[in-house]
């Protein structure tokens, strides 16, 4: 991916995704992967986030999955699963299994971020135990590059989403948000999302649909 795509402010459109996107959703991952900084100095494997954190989302849900367009590619997006229980479930047959024979468990000396990224891959995607989960069974995630942000696609981005999540009968939306992203908590907030668990390192939100 080119380095120059936070140099300019682009006129941006907003769209489904479409699968040669792919790329632009792993690099946009890494670069807000960092509690919403660019991650790219953290990690030396720049494709082990967007393996966990956006390509199965845009692969096994599609039609949950938009992006903001730039004309050249996709500089942001949304992510959306109507049912975690179930998106775990096709993660454990569909997605996991080949990602673990690419990335064998590292040596317990290893604490690098990788090492514990890919750990994470091996215990698998932990469904939350919460109550709450019946009333916000749908879970997601956004990211938008710097020259994006700020601008009201975050907004769009998500309304967008909700849509599709209301259409498809889904009574509610939850995420998660690490304890330094003040900022994303205050555009969630701002959105209504209303605190459903604090935990050591993060919080997650929930709102009703
Ligand atoms: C967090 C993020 C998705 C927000 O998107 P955005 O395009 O910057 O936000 P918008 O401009 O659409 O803001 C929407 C509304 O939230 C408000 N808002 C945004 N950030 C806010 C904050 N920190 N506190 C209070 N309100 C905030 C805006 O004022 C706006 O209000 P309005 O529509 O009522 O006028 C985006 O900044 C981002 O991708 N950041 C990096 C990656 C990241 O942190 N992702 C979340 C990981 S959990």
């Amino acid at each position: 991916m080119p380095d120059d795509v936070n140099m300019t402010r682009p006129a941006l459109h907003l769209r489904p995704y479409r699968p040669g996107d792919l790329l632009a959703l792993y690099d946009v991952c890494l670069r807000t992967g960092d509690s919403g900084d660019d991650a790219r100095a953290t990690y030396r494997d720049p494709l082990l986030l967007g393996h966990v954190y956006a390509a199965p989302y845009a692969t096994l849900c599609p039609d949950t999955t938009f992006v903001l367009d730039n004309g050249a590619r996709a500089v942001g997006y949304v992510l959306g699963v109507p049912d975690s229980r179930e998106y775990a479930a096709r993660l454990e047959r569909e997605w996991s299994p080949l990602l673990r024979s690419l990335y064998p468990l590292p040596d317990a000396s290893d604490t690098s971020p990788d090492a514990r990224l890919i750990r994470a891959v091996h215990r698998g995607y932990q469904v939350p135990t919460g109550a709450w989960l019946n009333q916000y069974p749908a879970h997601l995630h956004i990211d938008l590059l710097p020259v994006a942000q700020g601008g009201g696609h975050g907004r769009r981005l998500m309304e967008t989403l909700l849509t599709a999540l209301r259409e498809r009968g889904v009574p509610g939306v939850h995420l998660g948000v690490g304890l330094s992203n003040v900022r994303a908590q205050g555009f969630y907030e701002r959105l209504g999302f209303g605190l459903l668990e604090r935990e050591k390192t993060s919080l997650t939100y929930g709102l009703t649909l």
